[in-house]
């Protein structure tokens, strides 16, 4: 049995079993073959890059699942008929690349952890989609989120952009809250309307923080 990094399985663990399931930008399919191997999922593994699909090809073949995982080179959701299936996956990326591969294109469920810009992507997202579940994950030092989405409309306050689901998680939202303070303190003053954003974040996260520790 294959063993995920706390970032991949945090991504597994928001996926129904019996799932047919696209991995857009599958790397090595190490999801793809927890899926299979673990909740019975039905997977297309795609990428844009041949030797990536060829790196997902050789896993693939390891585990002995090459009739259960699908592998495809695609830019994207490019030629693929994505009604047909649950999910799709679009993790490891930035914001930039993943709101490329969505341009035009609303799948019903979206599991997306971006490597970037998570604000700018909620405000993307919520556009469309319905924010149905949210995961901070700690992986090797660094925090990733990663968000379960339902095509659908939803108001959202000024906190889900900021902090989403994950309110009680003091050890993120103190990160967050130190981080924006290095970024405020070094920025030059020149870049008011950032300083005036970053102190209204700040503002929020030190109220959360004492809210947490009442
Ligand atoms: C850092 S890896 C992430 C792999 C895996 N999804 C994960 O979360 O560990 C990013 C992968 O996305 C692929 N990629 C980048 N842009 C893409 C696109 N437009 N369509 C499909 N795959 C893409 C890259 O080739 C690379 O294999």
């Amino acid at each position: 049995m294959i063993k995920l990094s706390p970032r991949l399985k945090a991504i597994a663990d928001l996926i129904d079993e019996n799932s047919k399931v696209v991995d857009i930008g599958c790397d090595h399919a190490l999801l793809d073959i927890f899926l299979t191997q673990n909740k019975n999922c039905h997977c297309l593994a795609t990428d844009i890059s041949v030797s990536c699909i060829l790196k997902a090809q050789d896993n693939i073949k390891k585990y002995d699942l090459e009739k259960e995982v699908k592998t495809m080179i695609t830019d994207g959701l490019e030629n693929i008929n994505y009604k047909n299936y649950d999910y799709i996956v679009i993790s490891g990326m930035g914001f930039q690349t993943i709101k490329k591969i969505l341009k035009n294109k609303i799948p019903n469920k979206l599991i997306i952890q971006s490597n970037n810009n998570i604000e700018k992507l909620k405000y993307y997202l919520f556009k469309k989609y319905k924010l149905v579940n949210e995961k901070v994950v700690l992986d090797n030092n660094i925090y990733y989120i990663i968000m379960s989405l339902e095509k659908g409309k939803k108001r959202y306050k000024y906190d889900d952009y900021i902090i989403g689901l994950n309110k009680d998680n003091y050890e993120y939202i103190n990160y967050l809250y130190n981080k924006y303070i290095k970024i405020y303190t070094k920025l030059p003053n020149k870049y008011f309307l950032k300083k005036i954003n970053l102190y209204r974040k700040i503002k929020h996260l030190k109220k959360a923080i004492t809210l947490i520790k009442l």
